[in-house]
Parts: C-alpha cells; structure tokens; sequence
C-alpha cells in the first residue's frame, strides 16, 4: 500500500522502516504536518499514517477522501484529533495503538513527581554553576501521602503500581473501575474527594468533548493547598489560564507538564532561535515550581519499536479488509 507519513522525524523514519521490512509498504516520509495546506502531499497514497498534533478534521479529511486515501493510521492512543463522524461519512477507516507501552508514560510521569519534587531540575544548574547551597530545594517523603489517580487505564494503572511501590495510598476514579488495581489496593472514590484528599493529582484520562478542560478553576479550587498536578495525558484537559492563576494564588504548588493546550505550534521542534508568540505558555515557564516536557512521555525505545510494529500491521490488516485497532465514533463515547 502507498503510505503517506506525515509529522516524520528521523526517528520515526527509522523504526517505521525496520517494522515494514516484512511487509513492504510504499512509505513516503513527509517533514510537515497535516493540514489543509498539506494535503496535495498525500496524492497517489491510499493511507496516511498520523501522528498526534496532524490535523484530521472534517476539511482535511474531505481533501484526503477527495485524492482517493481511504485509510487514516494513527502512530498514536489518542484519537481526538479526528473527526470520526466525518471519517465514517467518507467511508476512511481509522485505526490507533492503543497500548504501546503504558510503562513509558507511566514512568515518565513519576520522573516529573520526582523532579518537581526534589526540584531535580533546579539542582542540576545550581551544581553547575558551582552553588550547592539547598535554600529553595525541600522536598517532601513520598512515602505515606495520598495520590489520586483520574482513568485508571494502561497508563493509570501502571502508574498506580510505580507510586503504591513508594509507599504512596492511591486513590483514583474512573466510571469503569480496574479489578486490577482493587487488587493492588486502589481504592476507588468519587472525584470530589479525590481531588480534595490528594498531594499529587494525576490525569490519565482521554480527551473528548466531555473531558475539555476537565481541570478548572473550580475542581482547582477544591484541591488542597500546595497540591502538585501532573498531566501526560492531553493539553486541553487543564483550563491553563486557570492553572496560571492557582499557581500565582500558591494553590497549585507543583505542576508537571508533558502536553499542553496549544502544543500543536510548539512541541517537536527546534524553536531555540525563535521569539515565543504564546504568552501562555512563557508565563508557565517563568515559575519555578512548573516542569514541562514537550510530549516525550511516550518516547522510549521499547514503545517506538511497538509503535512502529504496530502501526504497519494495522496497514497490511486494513489492506486485507481487517479491522485491527479500528477506532470508531462508538469509542469516544466509552
Ligand atoms: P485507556 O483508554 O487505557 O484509559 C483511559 C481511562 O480513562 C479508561 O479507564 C476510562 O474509563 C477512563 N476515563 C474516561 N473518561 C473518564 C472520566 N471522565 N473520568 C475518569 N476516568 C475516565 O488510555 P491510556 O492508554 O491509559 O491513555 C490515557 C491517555 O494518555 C490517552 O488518552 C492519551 O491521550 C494519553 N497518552 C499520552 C502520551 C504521551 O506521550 N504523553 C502517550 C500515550 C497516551
């Protein structure tokens, strides 16, 4: 099958390229995004293969059904950058990797709880600039505080096991709770007290239209005072000017970022020599107490070798009219 890839950086060149050995695939490797301005990139292919910040609404996929692609391969778990209703409509089939590896973002997650907690990140310059004094550098046990855990999924649980290994007492809530992590000794709560009894608050869940800045000044409201909130899930399921503000009102007292609400324009680029247009996001980076990481939760050797593997037996599948790792518009509902 003819391939266009979109958002392709050398790595993802490389692994996709050891995963279709076997298969054969015409991969074309293309640098720039999906969007309306880019979609004559993909004539003559019959699929695209789509990474998390492509756009995939209903405009983009008329062009794409309009040059004859009939297939959308996500190299990703999210999907709410799609337009499922409009894929249907098209008759593009769309299919994601659910489970690539949930240790690698569960993992990352528990690098920023460590970091923003031992202030890693301050540390490390402080060293290096010959200054070992420790004023500004507290930190606080792990051991016996209360983490609560929102979507307890692949990620959620594996996370789940990583803070209940430090001795942490995890909470969580889901609409569909994980016998798994009962049995690890979650215990399952409604939101409210969650929110209300927990250090470190952790979102693993999807992004939908029900979930759009889940975190608002509210629920931020109802935390406790200092709280530390990590989010590795997707960027729009925090209201950030309302974070900005929790932060400056000493509420917020820790937030760990690997995604955020505008990253489509910021993340997986070198933007070192350039003027940041969004004042969003350099009022986060002025705080000490704020850590971000540029959506790199997911990038572990292990995950884009199962990523990779993935994504090209979706391919071969969809070509032989199976439907492996399908998404539908019935799974935003779920
Ligand atoms: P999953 O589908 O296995 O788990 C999501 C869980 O959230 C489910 O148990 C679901 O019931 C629960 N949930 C849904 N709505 C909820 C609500 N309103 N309140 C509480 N729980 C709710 O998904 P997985 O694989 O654990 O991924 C979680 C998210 O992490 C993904 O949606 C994706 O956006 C993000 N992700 C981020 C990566 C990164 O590199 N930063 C990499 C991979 C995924």
């Amino acid at each position: 099958m003819r391939v266009a890839v979109y958002s392709t950086k050398p790595y993802d060149e490389e692994f996709l390229t050891a995963a279709n050995l076997a298969h054969r695939h015409h991969l074309s490797f293309l640098e720039p995004r999906l969007s309306l301005d880019t979609v004559p990139l993909a004539a003559g292919a019959e699929a695209v293969c789509a990474f998390v910040n492509d756009d995939l609404s209903a405009g983009v996929l008329d062009g794409l059904a309009g040059l004859g692609v009939r297939r959308v391969a996500l190299r990703s778990a999210g999907f709410n950058h799609v337009d499922l209703q409009a894929a249907a409509r098209l008759g593009i089939s769309v299919t994601r990797v659910p489970g690539y590896s949930p240790h690698a973002v569960a993992e990352h997650c528990a690098a920023l709880v460590l970091a923003l907690n031992r202030r890693t990140h301050r540390a490390y310059n402080r060293v290096r600039e010959g200054n070992f004094a420790l004023t500004g550098l507290l930190g606080f046990d792990l051991f016996g505080k209360t983490v609560g855990i929102v979507g307890t999924g692949r990620i959620g649980s594996c996370f789940a096991r990583i803070m209940i290994g430090f001795g942490c007492r995890v909470v969580a809530n889901d609409p569909y709770p994980n016998e798994e992590c009962r049995a690890m000794g979650v215990e399952y709560v409604p939101l409210e007290p969650l929110l209300a009894q927990s250090d470190i608050v952790s979102l693993h869940l999807p992004l939908t239209p029900q979930t759009y800045h889940f975190i608002e000044a509210e629920r931020l409201g109802s935390m406790r005072d200092g709280v530390m909130l990590i989010n590795t899930s997707r960027g729009m399921l925090i209201d950030t000017a309302a974070a900005i503000n929790a932060l400056k009102q000493g509420k917020l007292g820790y937030l760990g970022l690997d995604v955020y609400e505008e990253e489509a324009d910021l993340f997986f680029e070198d933007l070192s020599d350039q003027v940041l247009h969004d004042d969003i996001f350099s009022r986060l980076l002025t705080f000490p107490n704020v850590l971000i990481t540029g959506h790199q939760a997911f990038f572990t050797r292990e995950a884009m070798t199962n990523i990779a593997a993935t994504t090209i037996d979706n391919l071969t599948a969809a070509e032989h009219g199976a439907a492996l790792n399908k998404v539908t518009v019935d799974d935003v509902a779920r």
